[in-house]
């Protein structure tokens, strides 16, 4: 058979297979390659400060950047016991730091007096986690300082981390956490993140899901594989803390109360499916191609008996 005859009736299924897998490859473009980035770059060197003990002040190798401020959250200001040990010892640890624990009531009125932009969106949240998240971007946009899930102990002094402009946590096994992250004020990262909430404001049906995407470590995630791929100057790019070593850690992850702690987990759940549900589409729309392709041909040459052809008889 002639390549001739063949042209027309692939031409229009070819072209809506081709528009098929490429808005697909667009949309699950950063999530893909959440899955392969080892987020190995730019690691955070774990550093002890020295001591001086005429002037009582602590010092690092780089010069501070980011302010001494801790933020914390919780819905009010009685923190539960099983975690007053973990706050402690952060605040113990840095006299002179400033310390901020966000409740509910303070979050809220921070935004409608700085960000009224955003209270809509900050109040239309149907899950508080997901304003505590928030917050949290925003107050280290605001303010910066260093944010630190309340079930995080500190057990070493974090003045080094103060000499990095942005960083965040590496997520296990793939991604970015957002249970410690640090910045400077008005930081390009975490500007972005601010105003890209609002764009990733959508209720996915399943709470869980909802939560990873519009607010929480995976919308991190996927805005940091952006900013990376976008960013202009080496100074923007965002720091990442690497699991401690034995000996050398900044923060005690007492694990079993985050809020997020399966976040990790579920990033690479998600992303293997977000691979299944490509493979899928391929595969339906190779089947959508092919019944199209039979569809036309029967429409161009309604007299050409398909399974003649098959059977070389034609
Ligand atoms: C904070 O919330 C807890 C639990 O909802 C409540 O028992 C406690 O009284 C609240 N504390 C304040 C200061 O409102």
């Amino acid at each position: 058979m002639q390549i001739h005859t063949l042209r027309r009736p692939f031409a229009i299924p070819l072209i809506v297979l081709g528009l098929i897998v490429i808005v697909g490859i667009i949309i699950t473009f950063d999530y893909i390659v959440l899955l392969f980035d080892p987020a190995t770059d730019n690691a955070i060197e774990f550093e002890v400060p020295v001591f001086d003990k005429a002037s009582g002040t602590y010092s690092t190798v780089n010069p501070q950047l980011i302010p001494k401020i801790i933020h914390q959250t919780w819905k009010n200001d009685t923190v539960p016991e099983q975690w007053k040990m973990a706050q402690s010892s952060c605040i113990d640890m840095h006299p002179d730091f400033e310390y901020k624990l966000w409740t509910d009531a303070s979050a809220r009125e921070f935004i409608e007096t700085e960000y009224p932009w955003f209270l809509d969106t900050f109040d239309s949240y149907p899950f508080p986690i997901m304003r505590a998240d928030a917050i949290r971007y925003f107050v280290l946009n605001h303010f910066g300082g260093i944010y630190i899930d309340l079930d995080e102990g500190c057990v070493s002094r974090l003045d080094p981390l103060l000499t990095y402009p942005a960083w965040v946590r590496k997520a296990d096994p793939t991604g970015i956490s957002n249970s410690v992250m640090g910045s400077t004020p008005h930081h390009p990262f975490f500007m972005r993140v601010m105003l890209d909430l609002k764009n990733y404001d959508f209720q996915w049906g399943v709470p869980y899901i909802t939560v990873m995407y519009a607010t929480g470590p995976l919308f991190l995630s996927v805005i940091w594989k952006q900013f990376k791929r976008w960013a202009v100057y080496d100074a923007e790019q965002l720091w990442i803390l690497m699991p401690a070593e034995p000996g050398a850690a900044y923060f005690n992850d007492l694990h079993g109360s985050s809020w997020h702690e399966d976040d990790a987990k579920w990033i690479k759940y998600l992303g293997l499916h977000w691979l299944l549900f490509t493979i899928l589409g391929f595969l339906i729309a190779s089947v959508f191609g092919f019944t199209s392709y039979l569809v036309m041909r029967r429409i161009y040459y309604p007299k050409t008996a398909l399974s003649y052809k098959y059977l070389g008889q034609e």
